[in-house]
C-alpha cells in the first residue's frame, strides 16, 4: 500500500480512479507530455527482435509513437478501462495487452529487453515492488525507461507539495515519491546511464537504468 502524504492507496482504489480517468485521459495527457515521449523514442533505435515490455500502458500514448507493427511488444495495467482504450488504438496490430498488476508481474526472469516505466511507479501502491518486479524481468544488459514525476533530489518536498500531496495522492498519483530510495534498496546489478530533468523544473525526470 503507498502511502501518499497522509493517504493511503491500494490497487483496488486505482482501479475506480483510473476508470474515472480513462475516457478524458488522453484529452488531457496526451498534448501535455507529448514531446517528452518524442524525445525518449527518438534517442531509442530497437532492434526487430527486441522484446518490450511497456508496463502501466494505460490508453498506450507511447506506442502511438513507435512502429509498433513491426515490434515485439507486451503492454500491462491494471486497470481494464484504461486497457480497452488503449486496445481500441491498437486491434489490428500485434501488441500483447495483458491485464496484470506491475508489483506481481507474470514472466519469466530476464524476458525484455526494454522496460518502459512511464508515470506509473508514482502510481502504484508499492513503488518498491514494482520496480523490483521491473528488474527481475529484464534482461542483462536490458533498459529500464522511467518518465516521472519524484520528489526533488537532496531535498524536502516544498509546502505548497507537501500540502496539495494527500489530494493529488487520491486522485490516482504521487507527487512526493522519492526515486533515490526505491533504486538504492534495489540497485544490485544496476547502472543508472542517464538521469535527466524532463519537465516542469525537473520535477519531471526522464532516467534510464542498465542492467548489468
Ligand atoms: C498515470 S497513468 C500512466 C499511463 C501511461 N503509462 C502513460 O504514460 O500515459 C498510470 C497507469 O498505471 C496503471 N496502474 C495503476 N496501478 C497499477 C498496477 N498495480 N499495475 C499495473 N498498472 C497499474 C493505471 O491503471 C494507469 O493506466
Amino acid at each position: 500500500m503507498l502511502k501518499r502524504g497522509k493517504v493511503f492507496v491500494n490497487n483496488t482504489w486505482n482501479k475506480v480512479i483510473y476508470k474515472i480517468w480513462s475516457p478524458i485521459y488522453d484529452s488531457i495527457f496526451k498534448g501535455l507530455f507529448f514531446n517528452v515521449r518524442k524525445q525518449i523514442f527518438n534517442e531509442i533505435s530497437f532492434k526487430k527482435e527486441d522484446k518490450i515490455l511497456f508496463v502501466g500502458v494505460g490508453t498506450g500514448a507511447d506506442i502511438e509513437l513507435i512502429d509498433h507493427d513491426n515490434l515485439d511488444i507486451t503492454a500491462i495495467d491494471f486497470s481494464p478501462d484504461m486497457l480497452n482504450k488503449a486496445r481500441a488504438k491498437f486491434n489490428i496490430s500485434s501488441v500483447n495487452f495483458l491485464e496484470m498488476d506491475a508489483q506481481d508481474m507474470n514472466f519469466k526472469n530476464e524476458s525484455f529487453d526494454y522496460v518502459f516505466a512511464h508515470l506509473v511507479l508514482s502510481v502504484v501502491p508499492n513503488a518498491d515492488k514494482c520496480f523490483q518486479e521491473m528488474v527481475r524481468v529484464l534482461k542483462p544488459e536490458g533498459k529500464i525507461i522511467i518518465f516521472d514525476k519524484f520528489a526533488p533530489k537532496n531535498k524536502q518536498l516544498s509546502l505548497p507539495k507537501k500540502l496539495l500531496r494527500p489530494i493529488i495522492g487520491i486522485l490516482g498519483t504521487d507527487i512526493g515519491l522519492n526515486f533515490e530510495k526505491i533504486y538504492y534498496r534495489n540497485n544490485q546489478k544496476l547502472k543508472i546511464e542517464e538521469d535527466v530533468p524532463a519537465m516542469l523544473n525537473g520535477m519531471y525526470r526522464k532516467i534510464i537504468i542498465r542492467k548489468i
